[in-house]
């Protein structure tokens, strides 16, 4: 191993417990991409990692030539759950919570929150934040246990949790705003604009929205669907429902 390598390994030991894990080349890219603070990168395989973001991110090639450190395939193997094609793996400082919070709570706000009521799966909050991200949302809010700081969530967000805000909240706690709460039995989306400052609600995967979060909604809104078909998956009614509100309006500031 190079002494980069090994100074990597002290550095990576010292804040594995306390950063957030970025698992893979392209959540690398994007934290970058979006500010975020990266002590340690490591990959089994600099001149490939290099040589890759040549090809597909050049605005963060300098960056990660600074940053990456080579260390032998197996010990980068060792610092993941499941080593990624691009074997790079990196740590990321978590954005404070009270920043978040603040981000959350400011208004007017310019693009909607979402919030996940009681989610399962870490796959779907991860698809979610990446919605969010790309559309530009002002965060992604969940209730109850699931962590979506989780590492399965940030693979699966490819990183952009640095895009957008990303917290826990209980529903008291829920940001100002109306919320419109997505459920099959609501009046058709299609008829309605979504203003900019809304909270977008959608829920659980297994029993749909709680009493609780059902109690603060002001609207509740259905994605056209045909009858016989129960519901649509948790990341895909989030996408369709961000694009309605892009789509009529909304996202001035996207392509
Ligand atoms: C997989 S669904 C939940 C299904 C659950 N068994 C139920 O009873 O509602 C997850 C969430 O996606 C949203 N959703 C799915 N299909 C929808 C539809 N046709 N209209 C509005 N929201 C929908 C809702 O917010 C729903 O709570």
């Amino acid at each position: 191993m190079t002494g980069t390598g090994t100074d990597a390994l002290h550095v990576w030991r010292r804040h594995a417990d306390a950063c957030v894990l970025l698992d893979g080349f392209h959540a690398l890219k994007h934290a970058l991409r979006f500010g975020a603070e990266v002590p340690v990168a490591v990959t089994g395989d600099r001149a490939a990692a290099l040589a890759l973001a040549g090809e597909l991110a050049p605005d963060v090639r300098d960056a990660l030539d600074g940053l990456l450190a080579e260390v032998p395939q197996e010990t980068y193997a060792s610092l993941v759950p499941r080593p990624h094609p691009t074997a790079v793996a990196a740590l990321a400082v978590r954005p404070s919570r009270a920043a978040g919070l603040r981000k959350l709570a400011h208004t007017p706000r310019s693009a909607p929150v979402v919030v996940l009521d009681n989610p399962r799966n870490l796959g779907n909050a991860g698809a979610v934040i990446r919605l969010a991200a790309g559309f530009g949302a002002t965060g992604v809010v969940t209730t109850g246990t699931l962590d979506p700081w989780h590492p399965t969530v940030v693979r699966g967000g490819a990183g952009l949790h640095y895009a957008t805000t990303v917290e826990r909240l209980s529903v008291e706690e829920l940001p100002p705003g109306p919320v419109f709460a997505l459920d099959p039995e609501g009046e058709d989306l299609r008829g309605v604009k979504l203003p900019d400052d809304a909270l977008l609600a959608f829920g659980s995967e297994r029993s749909g929205l709680s009493r609780e979060l059902r109690a603060r909604a002001d609207h509740l809104l259905a994605l056209p669907m045909r009858p016989q078909v129960s519901s649509y998956n948790l990341a895909t009614s989030v996408a369709m429902t961000l694009y309605h509100w892009s789509a009529t309006g909304g996202a001035t500031h996207l392509r």
